[in-house]
């Protein structure tokens, strides 16, 4: 990235992740032109498309099982259709979300996302909300009962402060869901896509959801959503979804490019490369500083865990020509894109280790 002056920003930023596959990648760019070329950009969702075939056939490829998928446009409304199948297939109103957790920002997304800043006085849907905490295999039992309809859970709280979840959590997750009847709900809008080392974050935990949510880069920057629902839950009248936007051939477009470039490039393995060789910078320029707690890497989400609000520290970092975003009260948080070469990454741990002197 270069700034108005010509100023020369690594970005590990990344549009909150959005720009995983780099900023103007080839192929995306590509796609995107072939349909603006076209000139047609508004096709209702009841009409099919190549462009909407091809995105479906290329989700296809890197998701195993049998799934039936939803086009929509950010992320907190496809959390929004999750929430709504599940309550749908289970006639149940129930809903058990995790301490840290963030969803979206809609009323029904922010009932379930943790941070009372967030949720202000608009968290509000309706139906009954519990939170438990993250990463405890053992207390979960307790949370899900009969009247359950949904766990919604991230494989790594992003926004909550770039926590990964244990394996054996995720699985005692997706056990007692499955004692309980309740559905498993995977958000996968910011770890998944690659991004921490699998097509999709469950794939690394080794369990299935019965529905997940993507959204973020799998549309190279293209704002683009996804449901994807188990067939056997695919509970919702024709009635009950609609988007006007969802699927339009621009994102569609993106979609099936975007795939490509993970399978051809192998950004899922290239993703948790570079993850490992950041965690190992990091801990060797890091090591010894007093203002760090800890450090989280998953992938290519990486936290670095401060004795304090990480405001003057990402400013610091910006003046040193790396950018970064901020996770929960006081992690440094970065999402590079995949693309992210060794040198960057010492770049930044040399500039972390200088901006927390
Ligand atoms: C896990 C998760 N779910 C949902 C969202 C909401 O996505 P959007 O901002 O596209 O609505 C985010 C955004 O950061 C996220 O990290």
């Amino acid at each position: 990235m270069w700034d108005d002056k010509g100023r020369r920003y690594l970005d590990l930023h990344a549009g909150h992740g959005a720009a995983f596959l780099g900023h103007a990648n080839p192929k995306i760019i590509a796609a995107i032109r072939e349909v603006l070329a076209s000139g047609l950009l508004a096709v209702a969702a009841s009409f099919s498309t190549p462009w909407r075939e091809k995105a479906a056939e290329s989700i296809g490829r890197i998701t195993p099982g049998r799934w039936i998928m939803y086009m929509l446009n950010t992320g907190t409304e496809a959390v929004e259709l999750a929430l709504k199948i599940a309550i749908k297939a289970t006639g149940r109103r129930k809903i058990v979300a995790f301490k840290g957790s963030f969803h979206g920002r809609t009323l029904g997304s922010l009932s379930v996302t943790w941070n009372p800043a967030y949720r202000g006085v608009f968290a509000a849907n309706g139906y009954p909300v519990v939170f438990a905490p993250y990463n405890d295999p053992y207390s979960i039992d307790n949370y899900v009962d009969d009247d359950t309809a949904a766990v919604i859970m991230e494989t790594v709280l992003g926004e909550g402060g770039v926590v990964p979840a244990a394996k054996e959590f995720v699985q005692a997750v997706r056990k007692v869901t499955r004692e309980r009847g309740a559905l498993l709900i995977i958000d996968d809008v910011q770890a998944g896509f690659g991004r921490i080392g699998c097509a999709w974050s469950w794939i690394c935990y080794g369990v299935e959801p019965d529905v997940f949510t993507a959204g973020k880069s799998i549309g190279g920057g293209v704002p683009v959503s996804l449901v994807m629902v188990k067939h056997e839950f695919n509970a919702l009248e024709r009635s009950e979804y609609g988007s006007t936007h969802g699927g339009n051939p621009l994102a569609s477009a993106a979609v099936a490019a975007a795939v490509e470039v993970l399978i051809n490039d192998r950004v899922p393995e290239k993703a948790s490369r570079m993850g490992t060789i950041f965690e190992e910078e990091l801990k060797s320029k890091l090591e010894g500083k007093r203002l760090v707690r800890d450090i989280r890497v998953k992938g290519l989400m990486v936290g670095v865990e401060l004795r304090k609000p990480p405001g003057p520290a990402l400013k610091c970092l910006q003046d040193n020509g790396i950018l970064a975003l901020k996770a929960g009260a006081t992690t440094v948080r970065f999402l590079p894109p995949y693309i992210i070469e060794e040198s960057d990454v010492e770049e930044a741990a040399d500039a972390l280790a200088k901006c927390i002197e």
